[in-house]
């Protein structure tokens, strides 16, 4: 019993073997079809519905003969800034992917450039009519990034120029290095679009002094970058530098300067890839070191020193002393006063002197808004 029953057994196999192959490439064959024409409908349906366009990449390369291609295969898809701010990377993947730079200089499309306005909050942007109505009509020469507590939701109407524009953030704290991570996420999103150029990080008390085209030509037509970096002596300058940063870092480049930059493309990237200056600061300027004020200025001394204005273009007043500046509220709000902060001072301006010193100026309380709007419209051309 037992040998004729392997021996059936035996047959059947072998019969599989000899006249079930064809049949089996068959139902191989159909099968396939069947899980491309799933995987297609699908795809179309994802594409549609949720515009997931790297899953129907993903799927439609790994199906070449059911070869459905959602994109033009040109350019754009490289080009094409994030239609959605809000990302899964966290901060170690977002600076490499931030980090790819072409190497070819010149752009083989049309390149506006950008200003990228970073907006390192708390949590809500009381001077955002003031902003909205600065960027009014000048789409496409800028792009906003906000940083706030995580905790904080934003709630902008989709008018707004703040309109989902806030990117994944995390708890930052003066002084420390938690407030450089964020400095540099900021930095790192907003590379991600290849037109942004210039990178100018503000805060929820910040005003715009100028209309947006002269401050877009300031900053366009700039030779330098507009980083704050001074070698102050005193015990809040070179007194905070530690010997334990030498090689590296020499007493004599350490520098200060406010957080309040204004960067270019090349040295944002600089920022956002650093590895070297990073370890070393993070380790020996702590507080009363305050690193925010000492990590990018002596850092992009000793990258790139020739390139930097040494001056903040944000303007503040520190004249009444103590640990913050003066904040300015509504009975502030006079002509004299903004005429004296935007033409009061004197600097060089691509190796010239000039008037013109800051585009931006704080502290401003949210009681400043609604006399700024007053006035605007005649007194600062927007
Ligand atoms: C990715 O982000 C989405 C929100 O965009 C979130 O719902 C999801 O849990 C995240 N996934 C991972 C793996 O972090
Ligand atoms: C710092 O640099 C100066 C010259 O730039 C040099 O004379 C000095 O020895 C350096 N100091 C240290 C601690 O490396
Ligand atoms: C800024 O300072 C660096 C040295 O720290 C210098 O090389 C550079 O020329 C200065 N920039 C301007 C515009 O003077
Ligand atoms: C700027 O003005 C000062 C006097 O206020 C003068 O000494 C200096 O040479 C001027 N610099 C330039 C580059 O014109």
């Amino acid at each position: 019993m037992q040998s004729r029953a392997m021996s059936l057994e035996e047959g059947k196999e072998r019969m599989n073997q000899s006249k079930g192959l064809p049949l089996r490439l068959l139902r191989l064959l159909v099968m396939f079809i069947a899980v491309c024409v799933v995987f297609s409908v699908i795809s179309i349906y994802t594409f549609k519905h949720f515009g997931i366009e790297n899953v129907v990449t993903t799927m439609s390369s790994r199906l070449q003969p059911c070869y459905n291609e959602p994109e033009d295969g040109s350019l754009k898809k490289w080009i094409r800034p994030p239609s959605n701010l809000i990302h899964n990377m966290s901060d170690k993947e977002l600076f490499w992917r931030a980090s790819l730079v072409p190497r070819i200089k010149k752009y083989p499309f049309e390149r506006v450039p950008k200003i990228a306005f970073m907006f390192l909050t708390k949590g809500p942007l009381p001077l955002a009519p003031l902003w909205e109505r600065f960027l009014k009509g000048h789409e496409g020469l800028y792009s906003i990034y906000v940083h706030s507590l995580p905790s904080y939701q934003a709630r902008f109407p989709p008018s707004s120029v703040f309109y989902k524009r806030q990117i994944p953030s995390q708890v930052s704290e003066w002084g420390r290095m938690s407030m450089c991570d964020a400095e540099r996420r900021l930095l790192a999103n907003a590379l991600l679009d290849i037109s942004n150029e210039w990178f100018i990080l503000l805060s929820e008390s910040c005003i715009p002094l100028f209309k947006f085209n002269f401050v877009y030509n300031y900053v366009m037509k700039s030779k330098y970058s507009f980083m704050g970096a001074f070698d102050d002596p005193g015990p809040y300058g070179r007194g905070r530098y530690k010997s334990n940063m030498a090689p590296l870092v020499n007493i004599t480049e350490w520098r200060k300067g406010s957080q309040w930059f204004e960067v270019n493309r090349k040295l944002a990237i600089s920022i956002v890839e650093d590895t070297t200056f990073y370890p070393i600061f993070e380790q020996y300027c702590r507080p009363p070191c305050y690193v925010d004020e000492h990590y990018f200025p002596t850092m992009l001394t000793i990258l790139a020193g020739n390139t930097l204005a040494n001056r903040s273009i944000t303007w503040v007043d520190w004249s009444r002393g103590g640990a913050h500046p003066a904040t300015f509220g509504r009975t502030d709000i006079r002509e004299e006063f903004l005429n004296r902060v935007r033409d009061g001072h004197q600097c060089l301006y691509n190796n010239k002197n000039s008037s013109v010193c800051f585009l931006f100026a704080r502290k401003f309380s949210p009681s400043a808004l609604e006399p700024l709007l007053h006035m605007d419209s005649k007194f600062l051309g927007f």
